[in-house]
């Protein structure tokens, strides 16, 4: 039961959460209501971006995994059963599950969905699209990161708007450099998107990551200046995670208190990278191990 009469989606049965093997190490916040306060440093040592790496490099190759596996047939619930199993095979808890009372191992978000999607029985049919969000937890740190995929063959003003919120994840991770404010951040992914007329959201963000899933600190995809005005240092780590719709930036949330949508029901794609700030720019630090190139 994906869709409603006018093609739009409605909420599906979601399955018992999923097994973690008891020797995998939990982030502090499972089994609470929220995480405590984060009271550490957005900026990290070299070893510690290091490990921030392997828990990125988990995230990125779960997420190419089910990528692979997205078709049109498949259900949201398959593709959080393959990263799942993926995440704890590599000897990862996946961040979302059981963080503040979320009640899966991946975030799949389809069509107009905007971020936070919950896999359940929702069919992909020809002509979706869904993006995949996989945090992993290793060694004490998180790595997140999300990628959008086609089922079939999308519309091409749909392939266009997942290929151009790819480039404006580019545009902004090129923005990044030590002494300028976050704010340059959102300036350059959403002059970029404006040229499309596209939706850019502006109420979930970009933010601190590492140590906690989410630091506090923020960073917009929007022009935010003068607001948001902490400047970037080498050794910080932060997300860059825009969201880019075919029409509003407004939003609604179903009653399960996660699934966002766009207000209009337009589609919308996201792309995420966890990078670090650099003397030169900024590292990516969830790239897969390895790209096979045919
Ligand atoms: N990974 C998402 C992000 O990019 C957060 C998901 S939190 C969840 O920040 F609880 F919805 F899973
Ligand atoms: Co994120
Ligand atoms: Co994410």
């Amino acid at each position: 039961m994906p869709k409603d009469p006018h093609g739009h989606l409605i909420a599906g049965a979601v399955s018992a959460p999923r097994n973690v093997p008891p020797g995998i190490p939990r982030p502090e916040y499972v089994g609470r209501r929220a995480p405590r306060p984060f009271t550490g440093s957005d900026v990290y040592s070299p070893d510690a971006v290091e490990r921030i790496r392997l828990a990125g490099r988990i995230a990125a190759d779960a997420i190419s995994l089910v990528g692979e596996n997205v078709r049109a047939g498949v259900t949201t619930d398959e593709l959080d059963e393959i990263g799942h199993r993926f995440l704890v095979e590599n000897g990862a808890y996946p961040s979302t599950l059981g963080y503040r009372g979320y009640p899966k191992s991946l975030c799949s978000s389809v069509n107009e969905v905007v971020c936070h999607g919950i896999p359940d029985d929702t069919v992909l049919e020809d002509g979706d699209i869904v993006n995949i969000d996989i945090t992993a937890f290793v060694d004490g740190m998180h790595g997140d990161s999300n990628r959008t995929f086609l089922a079939g063959t999308p519309t091409d003003d749909v392939r266009l708007l997942v290929e151009r919120t790819e480039e404006s994840l580019r545009r902004g991770i090129k923005a990044v450099a030590p002494g300028r404010q976050v704010n340059v951040i959102g300036r350059a992914i959403e002059s970029y998107a404006k040229r499309f007329g596209y939706g850019v959201v502006r109420d979930f963000t970009g933010h601190g990551v590492g140590e906690a899933f989410h630091s506090g600190l923020i960073i917009p995809h929007y022009d935010s200046a003068p607001q948001y005005d902490t400047v970037m240092e080498v050794g910080m780590v932060f997300t860059i995670e825009p969201m880019l719709t075919l029409g509003t930036h407004e939003w609604d949330m179903w009653p399960d208190d996660w699934t966002v949508t766009t207000k209009d029901k337009s589609v919308t794609a996201q792309f995420e990278h966890t990078l670090v700030v650099t003397e030169r720019g900024a590292d990516i630090l969830t790239l897969p191990s390895s790209k096979v190139t045919a």
